[in-house]
């Protein structure tokens, strides 16, 4: 697992508090940012955002990571969330799977009112389904 630099992790914090400005999220009123560094050093955020049909929400986690996929880059280091409700947020499974397809090893800083907490993508999706289970 690569080491990232305090400055690095401090972007990226301020990234995720940032980027829940962008949130649309009227139905919920529960507003998250995401910002994800990539290995290049770059920093793609994205927020939440709902739809009058629910179900076709999109997380603030997976806005960050298209953005950054559609730009062409594809390996990431590093992820910081944070939510409107100041609470300890973990990734929806959907998110947790989608941002495994692209770095299985990301590390996570979770931004609460009471500080920041630390954690891995192995931890919170062990035994993943990954690109390598689909080789015949
Ligand atoms: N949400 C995220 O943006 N990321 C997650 O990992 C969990 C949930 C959003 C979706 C919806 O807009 C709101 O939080 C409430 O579920």
């Amino acid at each position: 697992m690569s080491e990232i630099s305090e400055s690095d992790t401090q972007r990226l914090i301020d990234g995720a508090r940032a980027a829940m400005d962008g949130s649309y999220s009227p139905y919920s009123r529960f507003a998250v940012g995401a910002a994800l560094l990539a290995d290049d050093g770059r920093i793609f955020t994205g927020a939440n955002v709902e739809n009058s049909s629910y179900g076709l929400t999109i997380c603030a986690e997976r806005v960050a990571l298209v953005k950054a996929v559609t730009e062409g880059v594809r390996h990431f280091q590093g992820l910081a969330l944070q939510t409107s409700s100041g609470r300890f947020v973990t990734p929806c499974g959907a998110c947790r799977q989608v941002l495994a397809e692209f770095c299985a090893d990301l590390l996570i800083w979770i931004s609460t009112d009471e500080g920041v907490r630390k954690l891995s993508l192995r931890e919170l999706l062990p035994l993943a389904f990954s690109p390598a289970d689909l080789t015949q």
